[in-house]
């Protein structure tokens, strides 16, 4: 385990090659490309943008975290692989069902240990009530979430506004 306290900035590109490349690599993270997460942002562009959010919370709260946990639950927390904008009926509960399948998905997929699994898991709570974070880690991504999933929906439409 890596665990350590960020004492400057980072290259958050050099981070997340170092602990990801091979999800970021993977198929699963290519066909992310072209899913729509909120307005014009990928799914893609939407974890890595969680990803480095993540990085400067634990940064800026000083938090001895496990970076290559970080990166990887980070990456891989919205990994569900489908286009939940095309009206399909079982897409409707999305944001209450989507981390179970980004969990099925990736387990599939990759190598994940006890925090990556609970940082997918819980990225939703409190919608998702019952699937409350039991790591630092998962904290730390589920208010990321939140900051970077406001920003792209707000962001989004106050450009259209204008
Ligand atoms: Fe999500
Ligand atoms: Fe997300």
């Amino acid at each position: 385990m890596t665990c350590i306290i960020m004492k400057q900035e980072p290259n958050y590109n050099n981070l997340i090659s170092l602990y990801g490349s091979d999800i970021l690599d993977s198929k699963g993270m290519e066909a992310a490309k072209d899913f729509i997460q909120h307005g014009d942002t990928s799914v893609y562009e939407h974890c890595l943008a969680v990803t480095i959010m993540s990085i400067k919370l634990a940064c800026a709260l000083r938090m001895a975290i496990d970076m290559n946990t970080l990166i990887r639950g980070c990456l891989l927390h919205d990994y569900f692989l489908y286009d939940w904008h095309d009206g399909v009926k079982w897409h409707r509960l999305h944001g209450f069902r989507h981390p179970k399948f980004a969990l099925r998905n990736a387990r599939r997929d990759f190598d994940l240990n006890e925090v990556e699994e609970d940082m997918i898991r819980s990225h939703m709570f409190p919608m998702t009530i019952s699937k409350v974070p039991h790591h630092k880690e998962s904290v730390i991504l589920c208010i990321a979430d939140k900051i970077v999933s406001t920003r792209e929906v707000f962001v989004r439409k106050t450009q259209n506004a204008s």
